[in-house]
């Protein structure tokens, strides 16, 4: 039985790679946020440290478990993914969606996402990344995770933030609203799975 005050484990996902990204800015924000909360171990994955090559195996991660041909250079992402009970997937927009980057750590994955919970932090331009969220709830879906209603959104983030920090001062409570709920479902979620395995 899962005690709601336990910690639960976050993996916070930085989704872009490219060079001389924002990303790692957002994400060290939003781990200080969940440091903070205190509902949280935090753990900061970086997609840039991962090897994440766009070609497959030939079967879908969906039908295999530990021994899927995973490259050595993906291992820590994939046990930060085993680990984790909760995630914020940190994401820019790109061309109206999210960066190849994320997908492709998605795709090499199935059952780590599956029953656990997703929040998202998004920024961009006007759109301040809704739409790469948009399309990211989408696809966590079909993994059975559980997306998080309430994200946290950036637009025009070149001008909204200074010094590692946005300069709207409501952030710090958008982040918590974003937190509280994420904890609640780590909490649920992890409780129901170790009460009856996911009908996946
Ligand atoms: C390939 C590419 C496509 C982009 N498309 C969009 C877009 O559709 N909407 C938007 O708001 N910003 C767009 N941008 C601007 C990004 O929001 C901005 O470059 C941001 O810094 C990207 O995040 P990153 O620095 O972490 O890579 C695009 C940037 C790139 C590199």
């Amino acid at each position: 039985m899962v005690d709601m005050n336990d910690k639960h484990n976050l993996a916070i996902i930085v989704g872009s790679v490219r060079e001389g990204r924002f990303g790692p800015v957002v994400a060290s924000w939003v781990a200080d946020q969940a440091r903070t909360h205190g509902g949280f171990e935090v753990e900061v994955v970086d997609l840039a440290q991962v090897e994440l090559p766009l070609a497959l195996p030939d079967v879908s991660p969906k039908f295999s478990d530990e021994d899927y041909p995973r490259p050595a250079g993906m291992a820590p992402l994939t046990s930060a993914l085993d680990r984790a009970d909760a995630f914020i997937v940190v994401t820019p927009e790109y061309n109206h969606s999210y960066p190849a980057s994320l997908k492709a750590a998605i795709d090499w994955h199935f059952t780590h996402w599956t029953a656990k919970p997703v929040a998202f932090v998004s920024y961009g331009g006007a759109a301040g990344g809704r739409h790469a969220v948009l399309h990211l709830e989408n696809v966590l879906t079909e993994l059975h995770a559980v997306t998080i209603r309430d994200g946290l959104s950036f637009p025009f983030y070149y001008t909204a933030w200074q010094d590692g920090r946005p300069l709207d001062p409501e952030s710090s409570g958008y982040a918590k609203t974003l937190l509280d709920q994420l904890a609640w479902w780590a909490g649920a979620l992890r409780s129901a799975r170790e009460t009856a395995p996911y009908p996946a």
